[in-house]
């Protein structure tokens, strides 16, 4: 089986399944109502939040919530104005059009998303150069739900359009742990309250990352002959995997001490640190920086990123103060 249908499998289909994020889940079972009430489709929806919290969960929450199709699609893949307006135009009564990672979208596209998202209308420009002219197409009124992971990329323009903004949190250990027992539920595995605490304390508040510890927990259990997944065997697994007590993984680890070694603490600009540390530039803004600033251990500085003493304490460094935090 693919991770994909694992993945698939895990996911909750009804707002009433998915744990945490109460006040998000309260205020959208209050729009989703509302809609469904007046029989119109709901307004444009915008989540946006570190990866693996659940944003795309949420998009398919609301279609199946709302009762409608959900047409998938990303910022990036769209090239072209015509590949949205494609889409735009099969879109049923109702139907949701998920965008994901929505802030890659290419200016042209996105053009033609402002009269779609306030009017139900598009412009489409039919050929070329002096014969060219612009024809208007009405659209089935729709729901644009929109994610990504850096709210600060989005144009003001298309930020403005939302009219429901819901910022996702990293979950609470209370939390992780029902994540971690719910999945273990879908996948038959047995597991005690201890077992799920510990590898919900080390996913880094991400519960697609509570998923896959979880996973790679109950291979150790398949080998070790277990049929529960206690604390012991969740911690010398994640000890196995190199996940600290605090969910931090090699490379976590790695940029730590890239950053106390190489650059005494810092400040270093985010380039230079991604080359140290073999990375993108991207995946350590997106995935590693936003844990490790919750954690306390590094901060963004306008000179560039620094290592914070609880990091060099973390790591078992002496801490050398040079004024710098
Ligand atoms: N609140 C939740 N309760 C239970 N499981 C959850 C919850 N949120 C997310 N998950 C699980 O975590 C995984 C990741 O969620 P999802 O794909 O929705 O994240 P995402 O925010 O869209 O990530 P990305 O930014 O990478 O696209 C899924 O397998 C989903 O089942
Ligand atoms: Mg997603």
């Amino acid at each position: 089986m693919s991770n994909c249908t694992i993945d698939e499998d895990v996911r909750p289909r009804k707002l009433s399944e998915f744990i945490g994020q109460e006040e998000l889940r309260a205020n959208l079972s209050v729009f989703i109502e509302a809609a469904c009430t007046r029989e119109r489709a709901m307004d444009h929806t915008l989540f946006y939040g570190n990866p693996g919290l659940g944003k795309t969960t949420l998009a398919q929450i609301m279609a199946s919530e709302l009762g409608v199709n959900m047409v998938s699609t990303s910022g990036p893949v769209m090239e072209r104005s015509g590949d949205l307006a494609a889409i735009l135009t099969n879109l049923g009564r109702h139907d949701i059009l998920f965008v994901d990672e929505i802030h890659r979208m290419p200016a042209t596209v996105e053009e033609i998303l402002y009269p779609a998202m306030e009017d139900y209308k598009i412009d489409l420009i039919i050929g070329q150069g002096p014969g060219a002219r612009t024809v208007k197409i009405d659209l089935e009124p729709f729901t644009l739900v929109g994610a990504t992971t850096r709210l600060g990329l989005l144009t003001s323009p298309l930020r403005d359009r939302f009219g429901c903004v819901f910022r996702l949190d990293f979950y609470k250990p209370e939390e992780l742990t029902e994540i971690v027992k719910r999945a273990a539920k879908i996948l038959n595995l047995s597991i005690d309250e201890e077992g799920a605490r510990a590898i919900g304390l080390r996913s880094r508040g991400t519960p697609r990352i509570a998923g896959r510890l979880l996973r790679r927990v109950r291979d150790f259990a398949v080998v070790d002959n277990q049929c529960t997944i206690s604390r012991e065997l969740a911690e010398h697994a994640l000890d196995k995997l190199d996940v600290d007590h605090l969910g931090l993984d090699q490379m976590d680890k790695k940029i730590l001490s890239v950053l106390i070694d190489q650059f005494s603490g810092g400040p270093v600009g985010v380039k230079t640190l991604a080359v140290a540390c073999s990375e993108e530039v991207r995946t350590i803004e997106d995935i590693y920086e936003p844990f490790l600033i919750q954690c306390g251990f590094l901060k963004r500085t306008s000179r560039g990123r620094v290592a914070t003493p609880k990091a060099y304490q973390h790591m078992k460094k002496k801490f050398i103060d040079n004024g710098l935090i």
